[in-house]
């Protein structure tokens, strides 16, 4: 099984990028709602908590763990990886060689939470991906809350998401990664706003293209995920709102079992 952790409900955009390149996989998904958000925490709790999201999913028969949280990817994806002997995918690298193809100008933007963008993880892999390209980070802490307060399209949204991105228009941009798993719930606001000639990178999607091309490439690791079966969600905490949002990302009734 693939198991899938986040923060939250956000990361729900990787699993439903999942479930689409590769369906009949079966996805086992933990959102970590009762200690969300991440962003805002040190770079210890969030290794300790993603230390527990994947004990919790291994326990429950994963075989391949994927981060779909920028937050965990950036802070603790090596710490993981050598903590645990199963494969463990983020959700960073894929955003970075995508960005790093699509970039004409090689002036390229990110936008994530304060732990994101403190972590520095995209500058430094993107430098790495494509040498002499200048990174233009943008911390957006406000935006996790509106898309979990399901404000997203509201006046205000639209205000605070301008706010953000106006350093960014200015540098001249031609890609901007969203390097947050709610930001893709607000790419048809982000669009206009930093001007449609800027290519958006969804880390989501790129997360599950790269996961597909991998299990194509790697038979082994593609049979010990015994496709068929069914998905299964988990929470840490069960509200409204997030049972709302994981309905807004998967477009059906969801079931999430509180755990
Ligand atoms: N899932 C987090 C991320 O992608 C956003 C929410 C949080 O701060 O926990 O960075």
């Amino acid at each position: 099984m693939i198991g899938i952790f986040d923060s939250g409900v956000g990361g729900m955009t990787v699993a439903r990028a999942v479930e689409q390149f590769l369906p009949g996989y079966p996805i086992l998904y933990l959102g970590d709602i009762a200690r969300t958000p991440y962003g805002t925490k040190s770079a210890d709790t969030i290794v300790e908590y993603s230390r527990r999201n994947v004990r919790f999913l291994l326990e429950r028969g994963a075989t391949l763990i994927v981060i779909a949280c920028n937050t965990a990817s950036s802070v603790a994806t090596e710490i993981l990886r050598r903590e645990f002997a199963t494969p463990i995918f983020e959700v960073i690298s894929p955003a970075v060689a995508e960005a790093a193809q699509a970039s004409v100008s090689g002036r390229i933007g990110v936008i994530g939470t304060g732990a994101t963008v403190r972590s520095a993880m995209y500058e430094k892999l993107l430098r790495q991906a494509r040498p002499g390209c200048r990174v233009f980070q943008k911390a957006c802490p406000l935006l996790v809350p509106l898309v979990e307060e399901g404000w997203l399209n509201r006046q205000e949204t639209k205000m605070i998401v301008r706010r953000y991105l106006h350093p960014l228009k200015d540098q001249r941009i031609d890609t901007l990664v969203l390097g947050c798993t709610h930001y893709p719930l607000l790419a048809s606001l982000i669009q206009p706003r930093i001007g449609k000639k800027t290519r958006l990178i969804d880390s989501s999607l790129a997360a599950a293209s790269f996961l597909k091309k991998t299990l194509n490439d790697n038979a082994t690791l593609a049979q010990s995920l015994n496709i068929g079966g069914e998905n299964r969600f988990f929470v840490t905490d069960r509200t409204e709102s997030v049972q709302k949002i994981a309905e807004t990302i998967f477009h059906r009734p969801m079931t999430l079992d509180l755990v």
